[in-house]
């Protein structure tokens, strides 16, 4: 699109004034359609200022998507991307992509959500400000090779949140990025297993992140447990950070080497020798947490001295 080639070039001289005329003979465009983008990204939320005699500038400032300036980030090449400002679910929309039969990668990304899911049929509160994405991709190898996709997207998005926002988080058994006591992402993986070939039709990864305080605070019910990665936006941000987590998700999933993705896991992992609340469908319990096993199950120790191993369930912080 248009708007994605002047953000780039907006972008590479950020700061500077560049005229339309320069935009229009560099992008083969009329100076009408130039104006229109601009008009495009400055709804985006681009800082774009406007003057007559020099032209365009962009400030440093705003967190807007941009399709052109993710895929400029991105390191994996064939990577289909679309950006949205509101969705229902960008799950759903990877679904509906999935359905379709499409091949290839694709991410969808949105600047806020309506109807976010976690797991558990719990809502994930979408606001913007937040960055909310799926990735669906069709896995050429056995089921089983996805058996740890979950805790992989945690170590990837865990290292991209480091590199891009500066910023270390600890993962919460199985998949949500805490800093401190408090949830700043989570993450929920689904995906459509042909039963009868033990081949996995699609995996889809939705992944929702808290960057800053959403305007008015957090919904009332998560107020004391939300947190958020800093207190202010960070200029191309978003874009930055969906590049990152796409690019360390597949080094991950693509390497031989599970045995350091279960390592960092297990170093990054939350309330470690704290006494969690778990819960196993029906039954609850209290233990101590341990660490993590090196294919991802959650081992703890209850107050009887019995060590189990956790597959499946939820924990959360039983004392605080
Ligand atoms: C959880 O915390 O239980 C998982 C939350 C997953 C939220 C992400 S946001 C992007 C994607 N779309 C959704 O509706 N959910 C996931």
């Amino acid at each position: 699109m248009l708007k994605d080639e002047v953000y780039a070039i907006l972008k590479e001289r950020v700061g500077e004034f560049v005229s339309g005329e320069e935009l229009s003979t560099e992008l083969k465009k009329s100076r009408t359609a130039i104006w229109k983008a601009i008009g495009s990204l400055k709804k985006d939320g681009c800082f774009i200022e406007a003057t007559t005699n020099r032209g365009y500038r962009l400030t440093e400032r705003g967190d807007a998507l941009n399709k052109g300036a993710i895929e400029r980030s991105m390191r994996k090449k064939g990577v289909s991307i679309d950006v949205y400002k509101e969705v229902s679910s960008t799950l759903d929309l990877g679904r509906k992509y999935a359905l379709g039969g499409e091949k290839g990668v694709k991410v969808i990304v949105a600047e806020s959500q309506t109807e976010g899911r976690g797991r558990f049929k719990r809502k994930f509160y979408s606001p913007k400000g937040g960055l909310y994405m799926t990735v669906v991709f069709r896995p050429e190898t056995n089921a089983k090779n996805n058996l740890y996709v979950t805790a992989e997207v945690a170590v990837a998005v865990s290292r991209a949140v480091k590199e891009v926002c500066k910023t270390d988080t600890e993962i919460k058994w199985v998949n949500d990025l805490y800093i401190g006591e408090r949830k700043v992402c989570g993450i929920l993986t689904e995906a459509q297993v042909n039963l009868e070939s033990g081949t996995t039709d699609f995996v889809s990864i939705g992944i929702g992140i808290n960057l800053v305080r959403p305007e008015g605070g957090f919904d009332k019910e998560i107020a004391d447990k939300a947190g958020y990665i800093s207190i202010n936006q960070q200029f191309d941000r978003k874009n930055r950070l969906v590049a990152k987590i796409v690019d360390e998700f597949f080094d991950i999933y693509e390497s031989e080497d599970l045995l350091s993705v279960y390592k960092e896991y297990d170093k990054k992992l939350a309330f470690k020798g704290r006494k969690v609340e778990v819960i196993l469908g029906d039954e609850t319990f209290v233990a101590t947490e341990v660490g993590v096993t090196e294919d991802f199950g959650l081992k703890v120790k209850t107050d009887d001295g019995k060590e189990r191993i956790l597959r499946y369930g939820d924990v959360s912080l039983a004392v605080k």
